[in-house]
């Protein structure tokens, strides 16, 4: 039988295979050290958690509206206003099962057969494969290492066609952490009026950042960047809230109304108790918050040091989100107990093998020279994993 061809074409995770041999290695109770963690390693803050307890003995524990409880968009307007100088009404406001969730909507609501969405090399692993589950089709936009892999105008120009539709824009970046600044954001906009365009901003990472940086949404510019666009943003990362599946989007009424049609048919609201908690989380104290990002700086600084000393390893500096990318190009083209590393999935794999240190292969996110190592962990798995990484390297060159 012909299952579905549009299932068929979605390419399963790259990092999949390397996630399982770890887990299966520490289930044999063997020493694995992991820097492949996409989330915070906090729980997730009290507060919220005991909003989400009152909320069910106060009997909140039923359907919602589609798009999310009234209260909670009015409080994401309220967040909006005072984080990115953004007006936004209720209306156009979806609460959605993750971020991941959101992106699949604006993908359904906004794309017709054939048509393009640019996305930047490297990107996050999910959106080449929402966009084609939305029949559109991802084109991978080519960016240098010199602008630590951050597009400029000129290389949209390159993948632009006839047929493009929206660009895809993360900053503070996963796999990079980079974050774009107000100049390059302005030209973006103008990129994308020019052409009218759509611009998916997805601003997941918006609170961890580093260095005294800031975050500026690229529909705060002007009041064309606001039409264009759809601001992406939830709870999972800036409240340790990965597991709740708490995502939300800002974007005009119309498409809005059309990302809250789908979804009412895909998964009706998201669980109302975790809608209650991200109210909590979106009004409560912020000290725990604050204290996770001085903590993931620490660890950032700390980590950065460790992999400046490593042999003809240079890397990608982070200004956000948790995770560094490390160039490994030095050591690819090697054999290693007859085993040849000629790509991060080889050297991810061998690496594994030999010190038991679980990295995310860069092929993953579109760069091949790279593994991503995420310093959501101890200070201590930190320093293990290094030195281990360290003598990885002295063996295979
Ligand atoms: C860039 C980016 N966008 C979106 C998501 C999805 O987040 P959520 O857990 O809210 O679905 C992730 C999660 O890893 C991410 O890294």
């Amino acid at each position: 039988m012909q299952l579905s061809k549009k299932a068929g074409n979605i390419t399963p995770s790259i990092t999949l295979a390397i996630t399982a041999k770890a887990n299966e290695l520490k289930s044999q109770g063997v020493d694995v050290v992991s820097f492949g963690a996409g989330e915070p390693d906090f729980n997730t803050p009290e507060n919220i958690i005991q909003a989400a307890i009152k909320a069910m003995y106060d009997g909140k524990t039923k359907y919602t509206p589609a798009g999310g409880l009234l209260e909670l968009k009015t409080t994401i307007c309220s967040k909006f206003k005072k984080d990115n100088n953004l007006d936004y009404k209720p209306n156009q406001i979806i609460i959605s099962t993750g971020a991941k969730q959101c992106l699949a909507n604006v993908f359904m609501a906004t794309l017709n057969p054939g048509d393009e969405v640019l996305i930047p090399v490297p990107y996050w692993v999910s959106y080449p494969e929402l966009v084609k589950l939305a029949d559109g089709v991802p084109v991978f936009v080519e960016t240098l290492k010199e602008n630590n892999y951050k597009y400029t105008v000129a290389d949209l120009e390159k993948a632009l066609t006839s047929k493009t539709k929206a660009l895809l824009l993360n900053s503070p970046n996963n796999p990079t952490g980079t974050i774009y600044h107000e100049e390059e954001l302005l030209e973006i906009a103008s990129f994308a009026k020019e052409h009218d365009l759509l611009i998916i901003s997805d601003e997941i990472y918006e609170k961890l950042i580093y260095d005294g940086e800031k975050h500026i949404s690229i529909a705060a510019l002007n009041e064309d960047a606001y039409e264009r666009t759809i601001v992406i943003n939830g709870v999972s990362k800036t409240y340790a809230m990965t597991g709740w599946r708490l995502g939300y989007a800002a974007a005009s009424e119309s498409i809005t109304k059309l990302m809250t049609s789908i979804q009412s048919h895909m998964t009706s609201n998201v669980n109302t108790i975790a809608q209650y908690a991200a109210i909590e989380a979106l009004n409560g104290p912020i000290e725990d918050l604050n204290n996770m990002i001085k903590e993931f700086e620490n660890r950032r600084n700390f980590m950065i040091y460790k992999l400046e000393k490593l042999n003809e390893i240079s890397i990608i500096k982070p200004n956000g989100a948790f995770y560094i990318m490390v160039n490994i190009s030095s050591y690819l083209n090697t054999t290693f107990k007859d085993q040849t590393i000629n790509n991060s999935v080889d050297f991810a794999k061998v690496l594994l093998e030999e010190e038991k240190v679980a990295v995310i292969p860069g092929a993953g996110f579109g760069l091949d020279d790279y593994i991503r190592l995420s310093y959501a962990t101890s200070m201590d798995i930190i320093e293990t994993g290094i030195d281990r990484i360290s003598t990885f390297l002295s063996k295979i060159k």
